[in-house]
């Protein structure tokens, strides 16, 4: 027999403290951070059917050039074809299922490790060893299955779902909003992994309010003063906070950089953007530079975390970039893993027996927004 919780998971009414407004509104129960069955279903709902983004194109700038991942359960190679086109593909041998190509590098087809078929770089299978005897073969119908990618000024995403509206309807006005910063002129300098004990969602929540600030980061960031952070107005699966301030916000205070972008216009020539693109891609775009956080949800209470850095390709052409990089490199090297140790132990109370749903702060009204969209996504109709 299922208990009370389970069986009310995804009834309306369990959440309807959480549908009230910010004022009156409390967080999510804690199970929704620690049940497999509200993770399965999110994963079903929300992450099979979402334009998931999954990092840069030049991170393949040539033909032949390729990346793996594994995005909730499902195995995909990103790669750069001979036409320079970049796909996903399925990465799933159609022979016996195995993995057909593993981490990243360049290559002229793709030879499954198990009994060498092999595929070329648009997923189609060139050559099956000892092939002849099996009655009715026909190449063409067993290349690797094309997943749906598609890209935004040099930022990737795909889609599980072949009956998704294209990304453009996904991403609303994002792209025209943040156009000044000329993402597509950027290059992608550094990529860090992390694995954080803790739902997916704990950790955009913390990135999308900024009341830990002067906690968490009492010693590092903190000490960037200006006013809070305000919601932004957005149309499409995007959200973002605005802050107004001097200088760049990807340098600890004190410490000098490059030079600011020039073409940036209106916000964010006078602040700082922090969009949240759903379900779980953070970008912090600053005077001089944008970063990207890049969640990878792995069960209900683990998560893989992607941090990139990006800057103008004029600033990565300067003699003194590598040097200059390094005060940026360690902004992000002490603040995100601050994000990071608080995400985990705010997951270690959520998991207990006694944990409850809390109450918000004015600062925190993205939290709320996101708790809500998910609900839209994952509950049962009432
Ligand atoms: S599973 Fe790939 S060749 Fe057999
Ligand atoms: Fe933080």
């Amino acid at each position: 027999m299922l208990d009370a919780v389970e069986q009310n998971m995804f009834a309306p009414m369990t959440y309807a403290g959480v549908r009230r407004p910010l004022e009156a509104a409390e967080t999510l129960p804690p199970f929704c951070y620690t049940s497999d069955a509200f993770f399965r279903r999110e994963v079903e709902r929300i992450f099979m059917k979402a334009w998931n983004f999954i990092g840069r194109e030049d991170r393949i700038p040539k033909p032949g050039d390729y990346f793996t991942l594994e995005f909730v359960g499902v195995p995909i190679v990103v790669v750069r074809g001979q036409d320079g086109v970049v796909r996903a593909l399925s990465n799933s041998c159609r022979h016996r299922g195995a993995v057909v190509a593993q981490g990243e590098g360049s290559c002229k087809a793709f030879r499954c490790p198990y009994h060498s078929w092999a595929y070329g770089l648009d997923g189609a299978l060139l050559s099956a060893p000892e092939i002849e005897q099996t009655r009715d073969f026909d190449f063409a119908d067993y290349g690797l299955v094309p997943l749906r990618l598609e890209t935004w000024a040099g930022f990737l995403f795909v889609n599980f779902d072949a009956a998704a509206a294209p990304l453009t309807e996904w991403l609303g006005d994002i792209p025209q909003r943040l156009a000044s910063y000329r993402f597509e002129d950027m290059v992608c300098t550094r990529r860090k992994e992390y694995r954080l004990a803790c739902n997916w969602k704990v950790y955009v929540e913390n990135a999308m309010e900024a009341y830990h600030v002067p906690t968490v980061h009492r010693s590092t960031l903190q000490r960037q003063k200006g006013p809070h952070a305000t919601k932004q107005p957005t149309r499409g699966e995007w959200m973002a906070l605005w802050k107004e301030h001097e200088g760049s916000r990807a340098l600890l205070v004190g410490d000098t950089g490059f030079p600011f972008i020039p073409t940036l216009q209106d916000q964010a020539a006078r602040g700082s953007w922090y969009p949240l693109i759903f379900p779980s891609t953070m970008f912090g775009c600053t005077r001089d530079c944008m970063w990207w956080l890049e969640l990878h949800p792995l069960s209900a209470h683990e998560t893989r975390l992607i941090v990139g850095s990006c800057f103008p390709r004029a600033t990565v052409a300067r003699n003194d970039f590598e040097e200059t990089a390094q005060r940026y490199y360690k902004r992000w090297d002490i603040s995100i893993p601050e994000d990071n140790e608080i995400s985990d132990i705010q997951q270690r109370g959520l998991s207990s027996p006694f944990a409850r749903p809390g109450r918000l702060t004015h600062l925190e009204p993205l939290v709320h927004d996101l708790a809500n969209w998910v609900l839209d996504r994952v509950l049962d109709a009432a």
